[in-house]
């Protein structure tokens, strides 16, 4: 039995899942509401759709191959029609926090080479402003804690609620990306100017990527409880 929440994702998911047609090569996100997306997918090829999917995370590779979906890596596909992936939030300018999974960096890469990105998303991921959920910024392992203050110092002159810092751990140890680096959660409230904010960020040495996407999603579809989805773009 199902959740209100899950019940939501799977709706969302469902509905993401008719976007794609006959031939197409989708980027396939990570997380509990793209492994719905996956399976949905997977029932797609079972009925005779053909599809290549990109995944953008190992998990979803393991996922996507299990449900019998073709997948190719993104230099092997070089580019996308559409990805669909999960989200950790969403404003009403369609901007994203994403990288609660931690695969934020093939995320983006693959989003960005998509001609389109859909978001699947349960109604509460829905915000005013982004930065009540914390920002996850994927850092090289190499002197991380020197990135983490100069990080500290760009916060101060931006708008933002709060600034703390914690490095995502797995157990006693800091987590590691499919690309052996670490994240950083920037516990912020409240990110009064996301572009500002995501360009400070990339500009500093040690710094791969921050999870915030902007003017990169297109569509998203909003799943309920009650198994309802609607499209925003
Ligand atoms: C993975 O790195 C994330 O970007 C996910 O897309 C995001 O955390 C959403 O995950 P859920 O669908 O599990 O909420």
């Amino acid at each position: 039995d199902l959740s209100p929440t899950d019940r939501a994702k799977f709706a969302a998911a469902r509905r993401a899942a008719d976007l794609v047609e006959d031939g197409m090569r989708v980027g396939l996100g990570t997380g509990s509401t793209a492994a719905w997306l996956v399976r949905c997918l997977g029932e797609a090829v079972a009925a005779g759709t053909r599809l290549t999917g990109v995944p953008t995370s190992r998990r979803t590779a393991e996922l996507a191959r299990e449900v019998g979906i073709e997948v190719v890596t993104l230099d092997e596909a070089r580019w996308l029609d559409v990805t669909i992936d999960g989200a950790d939030e969403f404003d009403g300018a369609l901007n994203l926090i994403k990288g609660g999974g931690g695969a934020l960096l093939h995320e983006k890469i693959v989003a960005t080479a998509s001609d389109r990105m859909v978001v699947i998303a349960d109604a509460g991921k829905a915000v005013e402003t982004l930065g009540a959920f914390p920002l996850p910024v994927e850092v090289i392992p190499f002197g991380w804690q020197t990135t983490r203050a100069l990080i500290e110092e760009a916060l101060a002159g931006l708008d933002v609620a709060t600034r703390e810092i914690t490095i995502r751990t797995n157990g006693a140890a800091p987590f590691v990306t499919d690309e052996g680096n670490h994240i950083l959660d920037l516990h912020l409230g409240r990110i009064g100017d996301p572009h500002r904010l995501s360009a400070a960020l990339n500009a500093l040495p040690g710094v791969v990527e921050n999870g915030l996407f902007l003017d990169i999603c297109d569509t998203v579809v909003v799943g309920h409880g009650d198994g309802r989805a609607e499209l925003r773009d």
